[in-house]
């Protein structure tokens, strides 16, 4: 099984690339954990642009979406919504349609007690339009996401550990239930 993480930040400390990391430690040797391309190396999305062949970092994004038994995507909130280089990328899948039915973990995290709630409603809505399948359990909510780690990044939290293996646990079993389906 082959799970795709996504991080909505660039930044090289980011808390929520971190978070993502530490769900791929939790990942059983069944799965295999694959960290998408930085968001960075997408050009800036226009329906001109769009047209076949699409641009290489476009083509190697939508492989890695389609390789995928599903998707993880964290991100931080920028301005009450999700960063810019996080809808870019959703913009260039709007038309060749990698997540229709596809799970998707919808993760928000950041300093405040709002954990990037609004950016997680934005990011959940786009999802929904998309056509993804969102598993309730993994959707999360991350507030104080720096109070959870240590000096190094690591989740020190074991509430914030469990409620990230639930997370992966919950996309490996509606992976497993879709597969036992067809
Ligand atoms: C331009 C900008 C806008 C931001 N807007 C918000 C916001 O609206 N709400 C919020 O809670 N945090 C906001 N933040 C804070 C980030 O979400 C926060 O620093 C987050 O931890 C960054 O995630 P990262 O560590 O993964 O890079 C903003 C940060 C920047 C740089």
């Amino acid at each position: 099984m082959r799970i795709l993480t996504i991080s909505g930040s660039l930044r090289a400390a980011s808390t929520n690339t971190l978070l993502l990391e530490a769900i791929a430690e939790l990942a059983p040797s069944s799965v295999t954990v694959i960290r998408s391309g930085s968001l960075d190396s997408l050009p800036h999305f226009s329906p001109e642009r769009d047209v076949d062949p699409a641009p290489e970092a476009v083509t190697d994004l939508r492989t890695q979406l389609r390789e995928a038994d599903a998707v993880i995507i964290c991100t931080p909130e920028y301005i009450h919504s999700m960063p810019g280089v996080l809808k870019n990328m959703l913009d260039w899948v709007a038309s060749s349609g990698e997540f229709v039915h596809k799970p998707v973990g919808v993760l928000s995290a950041g300093p405040s007690d709002m954990g990037g709630s609004r950016a997680h409603t934005a990011l959940s809505h786009t999802m929904e339009v998309l056509m993804a399948q969102q598993p309730e359990q993994a959707s999360l909510i991350v507030p104080f996401v720096r109070q959870r780690m240590d000096a190094d990044g690591r989740v020190t939290d074991p509430v914030l550990k469990q409620a990230l293996q639930t997370v992966l646990s919950t996309l490996i079993d509606t992976v497993g239930k879709q597969t036992a389906q067809v």
